[in-house]
């Protein structure tokens, strides 16, 4: 497991996805019979193209969504992921750029306008929810049996649900990458001591698809009072590895192949923030896809 501190972080998640589509797109190039398929590139948390290293102060955080990201002091404007898939020498077939707040999709718009003009009619900028938007592309938006994609899952908070990895899984021809909110989602929910209130118990089955987390994450202890009587309660006993090695057999008990390797990308002070995962849905593509995926998830890049 690699693990990348403090601000570096987002560099680091966005050197591993830009030398993952730079890869996808040489097999999509010279693999005669991979050239067969149009390529798709969906960002379902695109932002604008481009981010500074701190959130602006209108982007602050709520659990379930936009969470303080324990960035550094501004120090000015970098590559975003959607200004990365644009730059790629070669280019995917199609663009699907997704955010829910209409002034990024404005700026989105006007960069890739500005900059990629030659792009602009392979480009959809999609205002609104990234899960909702992606869910109805899964449905409608391709024909599956002759596109290939890749799906960048970047949320600050607990967005995604396991309703719409199942359905992307069942594409059988989307990589995705997944930025899981782990310390800055999951493991708030998780009460220390005894079980997460139904609401939060709730959150959790519907990202993880399954209430087995209760079994996973806690463990039963039997407590005497005073006066002799017992009584059950429940004590959280999962760290921060146990949680991600759930996630990943969540993800390969649906998807073709789940990287082994994670990324934990951790604040300044070592808490683990979020866990950088990949997992491929094509059977035939599965082997390769995760190979260049765990070398770039495995190394400091
Ligand atoms: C971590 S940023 C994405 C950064 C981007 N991937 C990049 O590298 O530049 C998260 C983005 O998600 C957007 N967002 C927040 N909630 C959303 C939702 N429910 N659906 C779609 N976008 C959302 C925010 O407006 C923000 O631009």
């Amino acid at each position: 497991m690699t693990h990348v501190f403090g601000g570096e972080w987002t560099e680091q998640k966005l050197v591993a996805l830009k030398k993952y589509l730079e890869a996808y797109r040489k097999i999509f190039t010279i693999n005669e019979k991979a050239r067969y398929f149009r390529t798709v590139y969906i960002d379902a948390f695109a932002g604008t193209g481009e981010r500074s290293d701190k959130a602006p102060a209108s982007e602050k955080p709520t659990l379930f969504d936009n969470t303080d990201i324990d960035a550094p002091q501004a120090t000015g404007l970098h590559k975003g992921s959607a200004r990365i898939a644009l730059e790629l020498e070669s280019p995917f077939d199609q663009y699907v750029f997704i955010d829910k707040n209409p002034k990024h999709t404005a700026g989105l718009t006007e960069m890739i306008e500005h900059d990629f003009p030659n792009l602009r009619s392979r480009c959809r900028i999609l205002t609104g929810d990234g899960v909702e938007i992606v869910r109805e592309q899964l449905i409608y938006g391709h024909d599956w049996k002759r596109t290939r994609a890749v799906l960048f899952i970047d949320p600050y908070g607990m967005n995604i649900h396991w309703d719409l990895i199942q359905r992307i899984a069942a594409t059988q021809a989307i990589d995705m990458w997944l930025l899981f909110p782990l310390g800055q989602g999951m493991n708030r929910l998780l009460s220390r001591d005894h079980l997460p209130n139904p609401g939060h118990s709730a959150k959790l089955t519907a990202v993880l698809g399954t209430d087995e987390w209760k079994t996973r994450f806690y463990s039963s202890q039997t407590q005497t009072d005073l006066f002799g009587i017992e009584s059950e309660s429940s004590l959280k006993t999962a760290t921060f590895e146990n949680m991600v090695e759930f996630l990943k057999e969540r993800l390969s008990s649906v998807f073709a192949g789940v990287a082994s390797d994670v990324m934990m990308l951790e604040n300044s002070k070592g808490s683990p923030l979020y866990a950088l995962c990949f997992a491929a849905a094509n059977k035939a593509g599965a082997k390769t896809a995760i190979r260049i995926a765990s070398d770039l998830l495995r190394t400091r890049l």
